[in-house]
């Protein structure tokens, strides 16, 4: 089954093919393409993401981003480009029209591309991520999805971000065989949940941050370092010159036997050392910082998997990219539950892409009709 996926929720515009395999036991994967058009450049002057800049950029960068995929995955020959193709139906015109009422620049640049496929590509069904996420920029990919659905008479798989994020793992070259029960381990820039899965599509929240999500207090601290944004990767490159066990930085909620977490504290707690030893290695707080945060949620993660005898391990969400946090939970599991194994996407599959949500679609495989989806900003699992 080949899906085309498209990711809008924050600042990256992506889309990917994906062709599945295999039915939930065992999922397989194969990437046909992906593109990941990041916006991080125009956003860094105000410190994180701006929702209408994100919006204004997704409009943008849509079509080509759809056309470069099509092109990698060989589907963009010159079967697609016949004049006779041009001709849309009336009926159909207009429903394209109403979908992308309120993406004009989209509109018009979807009818006025002359290399667009207006035949259908050999594709099964259009994916697109309709939450959690920025409400303003969700709702330009859903409204994208909706009129290639209905141009090219294809199902619409409205899909969860953080399945996405669940199901990275199983994108990887070499295939995996994942164990159930497992504990999802989602660590983002908006999010920071356990969850336990009884198999791939099974999903449940059984813990989560009660302030900031761990990439935002990453993020954070790397602003008060004066470090660039997204600070999670600046950090982490700081912190490998600096001393782990230099400054005492709290540990929140971890002695608690719940799965939840806290980082607010911990941003604080930060901030006051700094404005209190003025002369601190910027490298000993970022270290200290680093393994205060991970420290916690490896804990508790493996706290979750003792209790519900898990067989798995997985990570997911851009903070899953963080070398050090990869290490320790390896190193941790190894140690306490030897008989976990671990699911550790490659850092790119770690951060937002649509190749993920092109996977999480095509386990649910919960077609909607497109008159039916919306974004939703606070979308769970
Ligand atoms: O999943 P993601 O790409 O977007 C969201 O859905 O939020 O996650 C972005 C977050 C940002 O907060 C960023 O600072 C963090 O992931 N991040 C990292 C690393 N790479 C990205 N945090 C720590 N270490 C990294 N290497
Ligand atoms: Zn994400």
């Amino acid at each position: 089954m080949k899906i085309l996926a498209i990711e809008t929720s924050c600042d990256e515009t992506a889309i990917s093919i994906i062709d599945g395999k295999g039915g939930l036991k065992s999922p397989r994967f194969s990437v046909l393409s992906s593109v990941v058009s990041s916006q991080i450049a125009l956003h860094t002057e105000w410190g994180g993401v701006v929702p209408n800049i994100a919006r204004r950029e997704h409009q943008k960068n849509l079509l080509p981003v759809l056309l470069q995929v099509l092109e990698q995955a060989d589907f963009l020959n010159d079967k697609y480009q016949n004049p006779n193709d041009k001709k849309i139906s009336k009926i159909k015109l207009k429903k394209i029209q109403k979908y992308l009422e309120r993406e004009p620049e989209l509109l018009k640049l979807l009818l006025s591309t002359f290399h667009f496929p207006l035949s259908t590509p050999n594709i099964d069904a259009i994916a697109v991520t309709h939450g959690p996420g920025l409400e303003p920029a969700l709702w330009v990919g859903v409204n994208f999805a909706k009129a290639l659905s209905a141009l090219w008479d294809l199902p619409l798989i409205p899909t969860n971000h953080m399945e996405g994020h669940i199901s990275a793992v199983l994108l990887e070259e070499k295939p995996i065989r994942t164990n159930f029960p497992a504990i999802a381990l989602l660590v983002s820039g908006g999010h920071t949940e356990l969850v336990l899965a009884k198999s791939w599509g099974d999903y449940k929240i059984i813990g989560e941050t009660q302030d900031d999500a761990v990439g935002e207090a990453f993020d954070k601290v790397a602003r008060m370092l004066s470090l660039g944004y997204p600070g999670g990767p600046e950090i982490s490159k700081l912190a490998k010159t600096g001393k782990r066990d230099a400054i005492p930085l709290p540990r929140p909620m971890i002695s608690q036997t719940n799965f939840n977490f806290s980082f607010s504290g911990l941003k604080t707690a930060v901030l006051y050392y700094m404005r209190d030893n003025k002369k601190t290695d910027k490298a000993d707080i970022a270290a200290s910082f680093e393994e205060a945060a991970a420290d916690v949620l490896i804990s508790k993660t493996l706290r979750a998997a003792e209790k519900h005898k898990a067989r798995s391990i997985i990570i997911g969400g851009g903070v899953a990219a963080n070398t050090h946090l990869r290490n320790e939970l390896k190193r941790r599991t190894k140690k306490r539950l030897p008989d976990i194994s671990v699911f550790l996407p490659s850092p790119k599959l770690t951060t937002d892409n649509a190749a993920m949500i092109g996977a999480a679609a095509y386990i649910s495989q919960k077609p909607k009709r497109p008159g039916n989806v919306v974004a939703r900003a606070n979308l769970r699992l």
